[in-house]
């Protein structure tokens, strides 16, 4: 079983980039910064489809709050390792945000342009405050003026999967974060 799990990354990514082990360890640390920042009240964590399921996961098992979650999905990237810079929403809130305090839970910051569109979105619904929880940070990237509020990693600019992270809907389930091998999308568009 381990021997398949290693065969498949070496097949995949590169060169492991973050481990299972490092990301649990800051999950537990930005769990706990929320804890603080936000005591006594209650959060909304908007995990953003499908990407951020596994750090959503991670990280409100350190939550020490009032937690309720929901899930929005968007896209702006189809089977390409471009933006395309177009946000369409694919399915909407669940709940009512109004006066809530939203964490939106989001595997990776890249242009900006998905998060900035969701925060204002998000905005337009009444919601008391939004704070932005991202696993990872590619700043330079960034085609908007967005920072995140809490970061796990800022990494440079390369196409990554594993830890929920997809190229073409594929090994979101690695899991450790690596460096897309550029061979497995080469030959496409
Ligand atoms: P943005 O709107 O350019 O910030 O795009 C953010 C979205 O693009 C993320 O939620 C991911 O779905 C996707 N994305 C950006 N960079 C990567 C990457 O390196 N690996 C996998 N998905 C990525
Ligand atoms: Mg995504």
């Amino acid at each position: 079983m381990a021997e398949q799990t290693k065969t498949q990354i070496a097949g995949t990514i590169g060169e492991v980039m973050i481990t299972e082990e490092e990301i649990e360890a800051k999950a537990k640390e930005i769990g706990q910064k929320i804890t603080e920042d936000y005591a006594g009240e209650e959060v909304v964590l908007v995990g953003i489809l499908r990407g951020a399921v596994v750090w959503m996961t991670e990280l409100m098992k350190n939550i020490d709050l009032d937690v309720k979650i929901d899930f929005m999905a968007c896209s702006s990237y189809g089977a390409s390792t471009k933006t395309s810079g177009v946000v369409k929403i694919n399915k909407d809130l669940d709940s009512d945000i109004e006066d809530k305090n939203v964490i939106i839970v989001e595997d990776i910051v890249d242009s900006g342009v998905t998060l900035n569109y969701l925060k204002g979105h998000l905005t337009n619904r009444g919601a008391a405050s939004i704070r932005i929880a991202t696993l990872l940070d590619k700043p330079a990237r960034r085609r908007v003026d967005l920072r995140p509020d809490y970061t796990c990693f800022e990494i440079p600019d390369a196409f990554v999967v594993g830890y929920g992270l997809d190229y073409d809907e594929k090994y979101r389930n690695l899991p450790d974060i690596g460096i897309l091998s550029p061979r497995i999308y080469e030959h496409r568009g």
